[in-house]
């Protein structure tokens, strides 16, 4: 949040900014007349303590009431000033997204038709809107170095708009306490070239490719179908993550470990060792069976 990568970011730290150093100035000015105070009122008789105290005096009302009303007054309508640009600038967009929080992981829809999980593609440069709804309890939307936070609440729609001004991984994180992993509902915003990113969201939107049939087998005949969708196989489940080009993911688990065979090895057997409280159950495969199921799960490019 401190280091701004797009203009929805850059116009919130152009609020954030003058408002800290503002709070501490006026921190400092408190303390210090507090401290004066202190150190006055020892000096003091008796006599002088019990004096009514004198209202009205020019600068109780100028410092405490002037003063202060008009630093709160001012921030008040700078930051509904800011508000309104930025809700407007989201108007414009070329790409709508549609995220929806779910415990603990993200379901990102593109207009094509394409459906992924928890790592975010857009092209940078590029504003693009989100339309954030809930599956289940509050979570909160928040990719720091680019955009403002936004709540997901069950049965409402909001909106918001982020920009990455270069290609690049911002990461992001549900900011509304959501359960036992909340603290690894992690979102990556991957800002591709347009070139790029037109190209990845093409490709998402197509069935997938079995490059390992062995696993495919295992993944439509165990558990696994029963929760995730690998669009052209069998499997239609609606629980847990669409997985039709999870080989094209660099993480797991919403973002809890590097997408490597040894890191799902371990997701398929013992989630909850990574992950405790996932929804996911432990999955007992020989190790045949394993190995030809990650191989699978690794060629869904
Ligand atoms: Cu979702 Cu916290």
């Amino acid at each position: 949040m401190v280091s701004p990568q797009g203009p929805a970011a850059r116009s919130i730290a152009g609020l954030f900014w003058p408002m800290l150093a503002t709070a501490v100035a006026v921190f400092a000015f408190v303390t210090g007349m507090l401290l004066l105070a202190a150190l006055r009122g020892r000096r003091k008789t008796e006599d002088d303590a019990r004096n009514t105290p004198r209202w009205g005096e020019p600068f109780i009302v100028i410092a405490g009431v002037v003063v202060s009303g008009v630093i709160l007054l001012g921030f008040f309508l700078f930051s509904l000033a800011k508000q309104q640009a930025l809700a407007d600038a989201g108007r414009r967009v070329r790409l709508v997204i549609h995220v929806i929080g779910h415990d603990w992981w993200w379901e990102v829809r593109y207009p094509n038709g394409a459906v992924s999980a928890n790592e975010i593609h857009m092209p940078a440069g590029q504003r693009v809107r989100l339309t954030l709804e809930t599956a289940d309890v509050i979570h909160s939307f928040w990719v720091p170095p680019l955009g403002p936070k936004i709540d997901m609440v069950p049965g409402m729609h909001n909106e918001l708009w982020l920009e990455a001004a270069k290609p690049g991984v911002y990461r992001g994180q549900c900011a509304e306490y959501c359960g036992l992993q909340h603290a690894n509902m992690i979102i990556r915003v991957v800002a591709d070239t347009p070139a790029d990113f037109d190209a990845w969201v093409a490709r998402e939107a197509e069935p997938a490719e079995v490059t390992a049939p062995a696993g495919r087998q295992i993944f439509e005949n165990q558990t696994c179908a029963g929760c995730h969708t690998i669009r052209g196989t069998a499997a239609a489940g609606k629980v847990g993550p669409d997985l039709t080009h999870f080989g094209r993911r660099d993480t797991l688990g919403a973002g809890v470990r590097p997408r490597t065979d040894e890191n799902l090895e371990r997701w398929i057997t013992d989630p909850q060792s990574i992950k405790p409280g996932v929804a996911m159950p432990p999955t007992t495969l020989s190790a045949d069976q394993l190995n030809a199921l990650v191989a699978f799960l690794g060629g869904l490019r």
